[in-house]
């Protein structure tokens, strides 16, 4: 039986197992998805075992999406650029590290239909996921990027990698189309984003990282002053899809009983 693992700390709150353990079955595999709690000082430990073919793939999430990396022996462009490793496999014996949260964030915004060409995108947060998102963004011809974090340092270090960026000081609100919460605010239902969007004009796309809570205070106001919204459930389905097509060979389907599942 082939054995994934998704490793984080904490891991208690990963839908992963859930998720990929649903389209294993439907789809006959002989496989088992499990989560890990790990520390740092674990990690080489484990990559050695799928270099012995005990752990047939691995995902990885906070706080190791770029703790992992001097333990593979390689990376995909992706991962390269973002410094950011969300999905491992073996091919001819080398581990390698790939990063399908670009694939996910771009597949959702593809789902939404919104067109985000000559756009002008804002950012909030500069975490784990915002070199992902810049990178597909960077992909989809906008026309801009703004990037606003509490540490601005944060941000600063994003712009030595991805020099188009500008930065924008925390609580100002600057001329956007579409506004992205990348920060952990709103993960705990009452959490509230600090920031005025009252003088901005309707029509703007509010795009949510966050998936549970489903409906954030930052797109219920989003929704409230009559913008789209969309909440981070879709870039987590379709990550998952294309690691799930690495590993097994072809793309699960993704319809309404996996939607489901993530309620
Ligand atoms: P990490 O920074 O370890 O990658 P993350 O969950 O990916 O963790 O990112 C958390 C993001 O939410 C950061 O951008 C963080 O801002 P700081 O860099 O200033 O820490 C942001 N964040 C979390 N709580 C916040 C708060 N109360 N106000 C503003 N930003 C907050």
């Amino acid at each position: 039986m082939k054995k994934f693992l998704v490793i984080g700390n904490p891991i208690e709150h990963s839908l992963s197992p859930i998720l990929h353990n649903h389209w294993i079955k439907n789809n006959g595999i002989n496989a088992i998805y499990k989560k890990q709690k790990l520390n740092e000082d674990e990690l080489e430990q484990l990559i050695l075992q799928v270099k012995e073919k005990k752990i047939n793939g691995i995902n990885v999430t906070v706080p190791f999406k770029k703790a992992i990396i001097p333990f593979l022996d390689k990376l995909s462009t992706e991962a390269e650029s973002t410094q950011s490793v969300n999905t491992i496999y073996l091919k001819d014996n080398r581990v390698i590290g790939h990063n399908t949260d670009i694939f996910g964030f771009e597949t959702s915004i593809k789902k939404s239909r919104y067109n985000l060409s000559n756009k002008e995108v804002l950012i909030l947060g500069a975490g784990g996921v915002v070199p992902s998102i810049i990178f597909a963004l960077n992909k989809m011809k906008i026309s801009k990027i703004k990037i606003s974090n509490r540490t601005k340092e944060k941000a600063e270090n994003l712009k030595t990698i991805f020099k188009n960026i500008e930065i924008i000081e925390w609580g100002e609100v600057p001329n956007f189309d579409m506004i992205i919460n990348a920060t952990s605010i709103g993960l705990k239902i009452g959490d509230k984003i600090n920031l005025d969007f009252s003088l901005i004009s309707k029509n703007k796309f509010f795009y949510d990282v966050i998936y549970n809570p489903r409906e954030t205070n930052f797109l219920k106001t989003g929704q409230s002053l009559g913008n789209i919204t969309l909440n981070g459930k879709l870039m987590f389905i379709y990550q998952a899809l294309s690691a799930f097509n690495i590993w097994h060979g072809f793309e699960p389907d993704v319809n309404e009983n996996v939607i489901k599942l993530l309620d």
